[in-house]
């Protein structure tokens, strides 16, 4: 018995020592590693505008030290309602035919941030249940350093000059021209601007390796040269200035009607897009549904010129009228592309059973 007894406690005792041993040999492993993977947390952490200055480049123009609590959240009501409570009481709307978030949403839109494929968006989009719109992501906005580029500046020229390099002044004109609104209040687009600090990237949001990190983690040993080609590569990782391209509408000769189109892809976009503004005539007069009677009318229409034209209205949308200030904005290139159109005729030919 008691041998027995003194065998067990022997065995437990050798027991206990290699655990002993064990635990600290994965001591060590675990401390080498703990001491990257806090390195690595601490990366991932931080801002992407620390993180570039940290690279010698410049603080943002429209830097904010801290977000302030009470302004993000008017920020966010400007945004998502089309005004804030401010003292109680219930401020105006910016917009009596718009909000924000009618044309632009405020999440990622693609897996990779700067992917601009509209096609590898639409997936997204289906996946996340989010809509597909004209306006570019509100998400990262506060990580560009270009609004309104390319085309928007050869087609509006003085109206968007100031606001190409100036994310205060791009809010100004959206909120005005864009919305068909008024321009903000002092207190109003400084609310909406520490909604954007509150927003902004942080390096978790993008798709950067442990070796970006960790140069980054150790950049006061890096070289000039070194910081700057860090500091490149973390840049093209998600977008700082959204491409705009305009396009006509598609000559007659080169329409496909459909042919060759995916009629399930189309089917995603008329509900993730044209539905979302369309249906019961949410934003517009003009009520679409998935219905034959809507399809009919488009298929109609498919070989015109005309606001009816599935070719024309998502090239060039529609004008903001005297007396009818409501529009419809155009889709880029960027934002919708040739072959999606031809999805959307597509299904549009099927649901009219033509
Ligand atoms: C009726 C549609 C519409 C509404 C409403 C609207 N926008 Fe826009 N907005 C656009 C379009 C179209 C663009 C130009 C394309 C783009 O986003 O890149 C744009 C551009 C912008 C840009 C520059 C984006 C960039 O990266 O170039 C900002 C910032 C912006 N809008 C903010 C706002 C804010 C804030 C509101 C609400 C007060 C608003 N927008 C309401 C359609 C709209
Ligand atoms: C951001 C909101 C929005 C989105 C997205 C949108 N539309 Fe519109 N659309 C409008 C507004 C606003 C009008 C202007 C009509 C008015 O005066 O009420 C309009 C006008 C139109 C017209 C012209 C009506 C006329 O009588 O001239 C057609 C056709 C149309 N849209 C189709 C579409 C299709 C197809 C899609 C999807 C590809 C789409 N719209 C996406 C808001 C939108």
């Amino acid at each position: 018995m008691i041998y027995k007894t003194l065998g067990s406690v022997l065995v437990l005792a050798a027991t206990s020592l290699s655990l002993l041993s064990l635990n600290w040999r994965s001591e060590i492993a675990f401390s080498e590693h703990s001491e990257e993977t806090l390195l690595l947390a601490d990366m991932q952490s931080m801002t992407v505008e620390d993180a570039l200055s940290r690279l010698d480049g410049p603080r943002y123009a429209h830097h904010l030290d801290k977000a302030d609590p009470e302004k993000v959240q008017w920020g966010k009501e400007l945004i998502f309602e089309g005004r804030a409570k401010r003292n109680g009481k219930r401020g105006k709307l910016v917009s009596i035919h718009f909000v924000c978030t009618d044309c632009h949403n405020l999440v990622k839109e693609t897996e990779h941030p700067a992917d601009k494929d509209p096609a590898h968006r639409l997936k997204y989009a289906v996946s996340k249940q989010i809509q597909f719109l004209p306006g570019s992501t509100l998400w990262g906005i506060y990580d560009r350093n270009h609004w309104y580029n390319d085309d928007y500046v050869k087609k509006y020229g003085d109206l968007i000059t100031n606001a190409r390099d100036s994310l205060a002044n791009a809010v100004q004109v959206c909120s005005k021209y864009c919305s068909s609104g008024r321009f903000l209040e002092d207190w109003e687009l400084d609310a909406i601007m520490h909604y954007f600090k509150d927003q902004q990237l942080h390096l978790s949001d993008l798709p950067l390796s442990k070796d970006q990190l960790m140069a980054l983690a150790k950049s006061d040993q890096l070289g000039k040269t070194e910081k700057t080609a860090l500091r490149k590569s973390i840049e093209s990782s998600f977008e700082r200035a959204f491409p705009a391209t305009f396009l006509e509408t598609m000559p007659r000769d080169q329409r496909k009607y459909g042919e060759g189109g995916d009629a399930q892809k189309g089917e995603q976009l008329y509900e993730l897009s044209c539905l979302y503004c369309h249906e019961n005539g949410r934003v517009t007069y003009l009520n679409l549904s998935k219905d034959q009677l809507s399809a009919r009318m488009f298929w109609k229409n498919i070989t015109t010129y005309n606001d009816l034209s599935l070719y024309q209205i998502i090239r060039h949308g529609t004008y903001a009228k005297t007396g009818r200030k409501q529009y419809m904005p155009h889709f880029t290139k960027e934002k919708m592309s040739d072959q999606q159109i031809e999805d959307l005729v597509a299904y549009i030919k099927k649901l009219a059973k033509k």
